[in-house]
């Protein structure tokens, strides 16, 4: 264990139809209540454990985390937990300029910004209608004013939704140090009508690039990095390839989630976990925690990305934790 994923707010300020589709989360969602959430308190307890037992990295998320009120007061405890040396944020980026300095201040190192198209009405189709394009290039160049670097863009390409305008996104950010990386849509949560048609296996996707712009490939940054990078022969950077779909990668993943209402799960598409809220609010000491959450780590056999073809479930089968509730 070695990343901790902690999303720190279920709610957010867009509707993105693969992420959370709006004929569900409407305006009578019943999304958590602020007591349900852990507090700041319980965050950084349970970091610091996390911290013990191996965590180094830590990515805050959400929903989107800048809607958790007074959130640089978390991240400056957590930035000053020992053995915490990496301390990132994802983002849709809508509320970064107004953040990002402040950010910077408590002790963020970095961020990533999820931006799936510049072409004003893709963007609007694929955020449900909120936010614009240029808030969140706004909000880039606030990221990199304050130095919350290196800022990478996350865009998630669906075949026929935004696969057309992928070029335009990497000739807007190639020689700006910004690194965009492509997500393979994935089948997380239940409620996304997912389908292997609606894919663009990075493949596909690294020719067209190519194409255009030779690559060549690049070392991961570190063991296990989920991303695979590949760098412009001209000199104008690196872009990334995130191929959870064709190429599943679980065999190295070193990351532990946990949801804003403190529960532990480890796997992005997990169906079950373990609430550490509720050990925690029952009084139970470190020493308890720790071998709860050692437990779950040990126990875990988690690679639903390998067996994804196999296991298709029916209908009804047993539901899939949501994506914004557990953070991406
Ligand atoms: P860096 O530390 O900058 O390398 O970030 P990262 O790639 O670990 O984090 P980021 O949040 O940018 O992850 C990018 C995306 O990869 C996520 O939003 C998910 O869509 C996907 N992803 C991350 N972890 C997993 C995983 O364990 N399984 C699968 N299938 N996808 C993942
Ligand atoms: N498939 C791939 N990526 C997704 N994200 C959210 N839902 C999906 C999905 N179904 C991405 C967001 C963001 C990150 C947190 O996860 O666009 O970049
Ligand atoms: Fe919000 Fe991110 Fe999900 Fe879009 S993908 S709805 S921005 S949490």
């Amino acid at each position: 264990m070695r990343d901790l994923r902690i999303s720190v707010m279920d709610r957010c300020n867009f509707r993105c139809p693969y992420c959370m589709p709006r004929e569900t989360y409407h305006e009578r969602y019943r999304f958590l209540g602020s007591h349900e959430r852990l507090s700041f308190d319980e965050i950084v307890r349970l970091t610091r454990l996390f911290a013990h037992l191996g965590v180094r990295k830590l990515r805050l998320t959400g929903g989107e985390p800048l809607l958790r009120a007074n959130l640089p007061d978390l991240i400056g405890d957590l930035s000053d937990i020992a053995g915490i040396d990496d301390v990132a944020l994802t983002t849709n980026g809508v509320l970064l300029a107004r953040y990002a300095s402040e950010l910077k201040a408590a002790g963020l190192q970095r961020v990533t910004v999820s931006l799936d198209s510049l072409d004003p009405q893709v963007f609007a189709r694929m955020s449900g209608g909120f936010g614009g394009v240029d808030e969140v290039l706004d909000g880039i160049e606030h990221a990199r004013r304050a130095e919350l670097t290196p800022i990478k863009v996350n865009a998630v390409v669906q075949r026929g939704v935004n696969d057309h305008t992928v070029l335009d996104l990497l000739e807007r950010f190639r020689g700006s140090g910004v690194i965009v990386r492509f997500i393979e849509y994935m089948d997380v949560g239940n409620r996304n009508h997912w389908s292997e048609e609606l894919v663009v296996p990075s493949r596909e996707l690294m020719a067209r690039v190519a194409q255009r712009w030779p690559l060549e490939p690049l070392e991961p940054g570190y063991r296990g990095e989920v991303a695979r990078r590949y760098a412009f022969t001209d000199g104008a950077g690196e872009v990334g390839f995130i191929s959870s779909v064709s190429q599943p990668f679980c065999g190295d993943c070193t990351r532990a989630r946990l949801s804003s209402d403190g529960v532990l799960y480890t796997c992005l598409f997990a169906t079950h976990g373990t609430s550490l809220r509720d050990a925690l609010r029952g009084g139970a000491s470190d020493d308890q925690l720790l071998e709860l959450m050692r437990g779950v780590w040990t126990g875990r056999a988690d690679r639903y990305s390998e067996h994804r073809a196999t296991l298709r479930r029916a209908p009804g089968d047993e539901r899939k934790v949501e994506m914004f509730y557990i953070g991406g």
